[in-house]
């Protein structure tokens, strides 16, 4: 198929919003990393989704809505604290996971019957889900397993000739994909950090739990309470490795590891010395920096063909949480402990 690029004027998101009404797949710009969006209430719909990303069945999607109206009929049992959560920080960051109704295929949840839900506050995001007038569902726009795209060229590289358009709105703010939290239990559960952190989270209901698998790789036969956690994922070629420690004992490791091929991704200002091609990703206590760069930063890594890239480890503090799990995974949970 030949993918249609068109900007974010009012005339071009009539056209992205025709695709959509007639069962299309577009990439759109929200304001964590670019969507792939379908229609969410048809099958046949978000089938085309799965295509295009060669993404596995049973990982489920969320389903992006233009207001929080818009969530009633989708799901059952909204809880006091769910409430909560949405009056504070929506549109924004964060998915919330609910019991599914039937008003969504049960394919959109690979099979699951519970539901996700965001409330995006990207304002082309907003004003195209509200064009079409239906849910849409809408994963990353990468091909399964490769970082999620935080700009129009990233979707294109990973997607083009497999999607019908592509909306262009510039960078994505944010980064990292939204905070997934599963209501569905006594107590919140995060199933992956992102945008609003966990600190952000208690203060607004009190506890919160955080998934075991946000910073440990799943034993081996455990079921994932988010199955795309399960899955080697944000990877470039590259293998990907994470040091653990300060800048000094960074450089010191790399100099004594690089080879042919080394390339290094380090925080701003901390790249004197280092024997290999550097890259950065924002300054070593700027978590917001980081998560915004960081998905950019792995693709350069292909585009400059690294073999092996060293990575210094960031903070888990606030969203630099989101950043770790997400490098975690590029990784493999290749950690290395330096002093
Ligand atoms: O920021 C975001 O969330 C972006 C933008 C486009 O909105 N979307 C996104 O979607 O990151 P995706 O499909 O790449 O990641 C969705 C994650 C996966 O890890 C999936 O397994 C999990 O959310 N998930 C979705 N529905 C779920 C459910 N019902 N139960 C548990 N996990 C769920
Ligand atoms: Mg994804």
């Amino acid at each position: 198929m030949t993918t249609v690029y068109l900007s974010d004027t009012p005339q071009d998101l009539e056209k992205a919003a025709a695709l959509l009404r007639q069962g299309e797949t577009v990439a759109f710009p929200t304001e964590t990393v670019y969507g792939l969006g379908a229609d969410a209430r048809s099958e046949a719909a978000v089938a085309r989704i799965f295509a295009a990303k060669g993404r596995p069945q049973d990982n489920p999607l969320i389903v992006h809505i233009a207001c929080a109206e818009d969530l009633l009929p989708l799901v059952k049992n909204v809880s006091a604290a769910a409430r909560v959560l949405m009056e504070t920080y929506w549109p924004g960051p964060l998915t919330l996971i609910f019991e599914r109704s039937d008003v969504i295929p049960a394919a959109v949840s690979g099979g699951l019957d519970t539901l996700a839900v965001r409330l995006p506050a990207h304002p082309v995001a907003r004003e195209l889900i509200r064009l079409c007038g239906f849910p849409v569902a809408a994963p990353s726009a990468n091909r399964s397993g490769s970082p999620s795209p935080t700009a129009a060229a990233h979707v294109a590289q990973d997607l083009d000739g497999r999607v019908a358009a592509i909306v262009d709105g510039g960078t994505c703010g944010v980064g990292v994909e939204s905070t997934v939290v599963d209501m569905t239990g006594e107590v919140p559960r995060v199933l992956r950090p992102g945008g609003v952190t966990v600190e952000m989270l208690r203060e607004a209901v009190g506890e919160v739990e955080v998934d075991d698998a946000v910073v440990h790789r799943l034993a081996e036969g455990a079921k994932a309470a988010s199955p795309g956690m399960k899955y080697k994922h944000y990877a470039p070629r590259a293998r990907v490795v994470l040091l653990r420690g300060d800048a000094a004992s960074c450089a010191d490791y790399i100099r004594a590891h690089a080879e042919e091929g080394t390339g290094a991704l380090c925080f701003d200002g901390e790249e004197q010395g280092l024997p290999v091609p550097t890259m950065t990703y924002g300054r070593r206590e700027d978590a917001a920096a980081q998560a915004e760069r960081v998905f950019a930063a792995l693709r350069e890594a292909d585009d400059r063909g690294f073999s092996v890239l060293y990575v210094s480890c960031p903070s888990t503090d606030g969203v630099g949480l989101a950043v770790y799990n997400r490098l975690l995974r590029a990784a493999a949970f290749e950690v290395i402990e330096l002093a």
